[in-house]
């Protein structure tokens, strides 16, 4: 992508001997770390040339975050889309070992559950398949009988590993069954204490991040972690969402606010992109001096911005992450934008389904920690120095050196009025939440539609909306 010469360097601020101690320390802390790869697809982003091209080789949409773990014995390999914003980890089936394929027969540790997966999506792509069983390997820890979906009916390539909350599952929402999920499973299998995990995703210009389940590591943020309430969703926790309440841009002298909030944004790997309500995405671009090509669905702004130190700055309750334009905008154009356009990585949300995806994630270490409801954030630190790894604790208090945000906003339904309910769950199957129409309403469900693309190129989940809401973004992978 960009040249790392471009990129700020932010100052690396060590955390003082005298707070980086704190009680979960241990010789041995029960974390596990793993890293994560960004696919990079050689594109038109990267070169300083701004030329007009393609959107359809307009190869930004096309990134992620990707995890290795192996299934079975002895070990198969695989590759999947990290994913906070879905909760099932599915892979695809396959008669014969290929790259990414699971082979049943050749595990002898396989167990199928006999419990049907369906998972369907509005432009017609549907996931079927089968939950099943078997040895997870991740990052050296092992879970026996870990539970995931052989999925032998897809669109997509690749799997995905939602880590979400498990009662967004498709068997708990979709069956009444609920069950471990990764985090718990690792929690469970006394691999970590907690089921949270803290994820750090570097700058826009590096190729992997790490996930560490268990675990906090301080070198990768910068300050201190400052800790919110999940909003939930009448009453229950589903998504991983947090209340937006201010969003601030700042160029040069000039600042600008937008207080038409709070708003619930859920934080989702699995989308690549910022979705957030028009008119909160007009006040930015706004702010910006940029251009919302409605035709290719990508807003546009001066390619000069991404050298300067402005930041766009969301607030939560007071916690605040700056991105830097520089994490935002990035070298590539669609034809007909005029000369020195670049991409800005905001797309204007359908209502209810108002996402924190990657170009926001990457400016934020956060801590997501599924046991206590509660989402710790800090600025990332993209330089980090030496280690230093303190355990999530179990318990309220588990995230080590993390500050309670006092009188933190804990519901949001957003500028809009929630007109239905969220359908959640018969025994039949199906959830559809589409009909919550409430901009920036707790609810991730809906006919989301990730990248405003006219190409069509996103997934949109019908049914299981709500469980399946990181397929949003995921829903790009879906169609390659
Ligand atoms: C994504 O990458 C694949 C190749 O890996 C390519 O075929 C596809 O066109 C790309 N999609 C977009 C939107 O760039
Ligand atoms: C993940 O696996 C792929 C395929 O085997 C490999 O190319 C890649 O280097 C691995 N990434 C990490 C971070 O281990
Ligand atoms: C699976 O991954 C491991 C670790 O990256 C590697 O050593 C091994 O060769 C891989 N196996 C296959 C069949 O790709
Ligand atoms: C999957 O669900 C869709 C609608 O939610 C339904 O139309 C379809 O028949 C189901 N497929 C299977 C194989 O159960
Ligand atoms: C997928 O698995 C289900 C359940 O085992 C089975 O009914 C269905 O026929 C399979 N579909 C394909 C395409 O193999
Ligand atoms: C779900 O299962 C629980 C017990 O596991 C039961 O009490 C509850 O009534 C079930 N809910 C539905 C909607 O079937
Ligand atoms: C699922 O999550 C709930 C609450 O977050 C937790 O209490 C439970 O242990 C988890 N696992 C199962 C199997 O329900
Ligand atoms: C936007 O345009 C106005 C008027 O031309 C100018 O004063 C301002 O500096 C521009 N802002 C940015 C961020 O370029
Ligand atoms: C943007 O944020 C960075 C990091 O927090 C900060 O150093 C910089 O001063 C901010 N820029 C402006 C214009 O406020």
């Amino acid at each position: 992508m960009r040249m790392s010469a471009s990129l700020p360097l932010i100052v690396l601020s060590m955390v003082s001997a005298s707070n980086a101690l704190s009680l979960h320390r241990r010789d041995e802390p029960a974390v596990l770390a793993a890293p994560l790869q960004r696919r990079h697809v050689d594109g038109i982003l990267g070169k300083r040339d701004t030329s007009p091209v393609d959107v359809s080789i307009f190869n930004h949409q096309n990134t992620s975050y990707w995890l290795n773990l192996t299934l079975g014995s002895p070990a198969q390999n695989f590759t999947l889309a990290l994913d906070t914003g879905s909760s099932d980890l599915w892979v695809i089936e396959g008669s014969k070992k290929a790259a990414n394929v699971y082979v049943s027969d050749d595990s002898s540790s396989f167990k199928s559950l006999d419990l049907p997966y369906n998972a369907t999506y509005a432009d017609g792509t549907t996931a079927l398949g089968v939950y099943a069983t078997d040895i997870l390997s991740l990052g050296g820890a092992t879970v026996k009988d870990f539970e995931f979906i052989v999925v032998n009916q897809t669109s997509s390539d690749v799997g995905i590993a939602g880590v979400g909350y498990n009662i967004s599952t498709y068997a708990s929402s979709g069956l009444n069954k609920t069950y471990n999920n990764l985090p718990y499973a690792l929690a469970a299998s006394g691999v970590t204490k907690s089921a949270a995990y803290s994820l750090w995703m570097d700058d826009a210009a590096a190729t992997s991040g790490t996930i560490m389940f268990g675990g906090v590591n301080k070198a990768k943020y910068i300050g201190e972690l400052q800790t919110l309430p999940v909003v939930p969703v009448y009453n229950r926790y589903y998504s991983l969402a947090l209340a937006l309440t201010e969003v601030t841009v700042q160029t040069g002298d000039s600042k600008s606010t937008t207080t038409n909030l709070p708003l619930a944004v859920s934080l989702d790997t699995g989308s690549t992109s910022t979705l957030l309500p028009q008119d909160l995405f007009n006040d930015i671009l706004g702010a910006l001096n940029g251009t919302y090509d409605e035709k290719s669905g990508f807003a546009y702004v001066s390619c000069d911005l991404i050298e300067t130190d402005y930041n766009v700055t969301f607030s939560f309750s007071g916690a605040k992450i700056d991105v830097g334009l520089s994490q935002l905008v990035f070298f590539g154009a669609v034809a007909g934008w005029p000369k020195n356009s670049c991409v800005i990585d905001l797309t204007p949300s359908e209502p209810g389904v108002n996402i924190l995806g990657d170009s926001f994630l990457r400016s934020a270490y956060v801590v997501y920690d599924l046991e206590n409801n509660e989402i710790s954030l800090a600025n990332t630190n993209f330089n980090p120095g030496k280690d230093d790894i303190l355990e999530i604790g179990t318990g309220a208090d588990g995230v080590p050196g993390a500050t309670l945000v006092p009188s933190a906003v804990s519901t949001a339904t957003g500028n809009g009025v929630q007109t239905a309910t969220t359908g959640v769950v018969g025994a039949t199957g199906v959830t559809v939440t589409a009909g919550t129409t409430a901009t920036g309403s707790a609810s991730t469900g809906g006919s989301a539609k990730s990248t405003g693309t006219s190409s069509g190129m996103a997934a949109l989940p019908t049914g299981n909306a709500k469980l399946l809401s990181g397929l949003a973004g995921a829903g790009l992978l879906l169609m390659i």
